[in-house]
């Protein structure tokens, strides 16, 4: 089984739970607080360390307690956070996350994150290579997502690129990833709003939509499939995402099929939603027997 290599955002989270969301101008009495480990790459790394993938985590934090609170979490969950540097200049990246109306609404202060650079990437090359799958999302400066990009293609290292937060993606670097998975809202606003079914029949067994409640929907290189999400009662979706990226890269590595790969990450991503927070719901290898 290969290593997965995240390379990516560690954020803390700051969640608030409320019975209704503000409105602009508005203040609302809020339930719950808690302050949790986050960010779209610590979270994708747990969840895959937690099915059992020997995962590695490249990223950056702040020379703060929330930096130190990140790493021991990360080491806590079983990944490696050797490729991780922390830096002096800047804060830990933040979450601000409002639970409410079976939503979240999240503002991210990037900090440390956007510290990652290809010098970084450069003193981590070694590992790099030695990845089954390295794992990319766009909370990281997108010179850096396309400098990986660029190196995993010529080194043949398969690599995922989830692009959450959404943003417009380069024509290259959509051709040298070996998988991308947008949520339906990502997916608009990076192929010009054009149907999802033309665009999946564009990228065969490289694009993964992801539909929340809808399922998943791929292209196996013969015909569109919709694979179906899991029904559970809903907590907080916040991570949903992020676990089925990890579960999805874990299952992969490990040589499943991109069918069964995708049913597993469902799997996953439905056990996580049932509990407050990113990480804390996210399943052991036994939870999805
Ligand atoms: O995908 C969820 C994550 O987005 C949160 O943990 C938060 O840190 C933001 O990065």
């Amino acid at each position: 089984m290969g290593k997965i290599v995240v390379i990516g955002s560690i954020n803390v989270d700051l969640v608030f739970t409320s019975d209704k969301r503000p409105q602009a101008g508005e203040t609302v009495m809020g339930k719950t607080f808690s302050l949790i480990p986050g960010g779209k790459g610590a979270n994708q790394a747990v969840a895959a360390s937690k099915l059992g993938a020997d995962t590695y985590m490249i990223a950056c934090v702040g020379n703060d307690s929330n930096g130190e609170f990140s790493l021991k979490n990360l080491n806590d969950m079983g990944v490696n956070t050797r490729g991780v540097k922390i830096v002096d200049e800047v804060p830990t990246g933040l979450a601000n996350i409002i639970v409410a109306d079976n939503d979240n609404s999240i503002i991210v202060i990037p900090g440390a994150n956007y510290a990652i650079g290809k010098d970084l990437i450069d003193e981590n090359k070694k590992l790099i290579l030695s990845a089954g799958m390295v794992l990319l999302q766009l909370e990281i400066p997108m010179e850096v997502v396309e400098y990986v990009v660029d190196i995993c293609f010529e080194n043949k290292v398969r690599v995922l690129v989830n692009p959450a937060p959404a943003a417009p993606l380069k024509k290259s670097l959509i051709d040298r990833a070996t998988y991308i998975t947008p949520n339906e809202h990502e997916l608009k606003l990076i192929f010009d709003n054009l149907d999802t079914d033309e665009v999946l029949k564009k990228y065969p067994n490289k694009l993964i939509v992801t539909m929340g409640s809808k399922g998943v929907k791929y292209h196996d290189g013969k015909e569109i499939r919709v694979i179906p999400s899991n029904k559970v009662d809903v907590v907080d979706t916040t991570g949903a995402g992020d676990t089925f990226c990890g579960a999805l890269a874990a299952a992969l590595v490990r040589g499943d099929s991109i069918r069964d790969a995708i049913i597993f990450a469902n799997k996953a991503a439905a056990f996580a939603v049932t509990k407050l927070g990113a990480q804390s719901g996210m399943p052991v290898l036994e939870d999805l027997l």
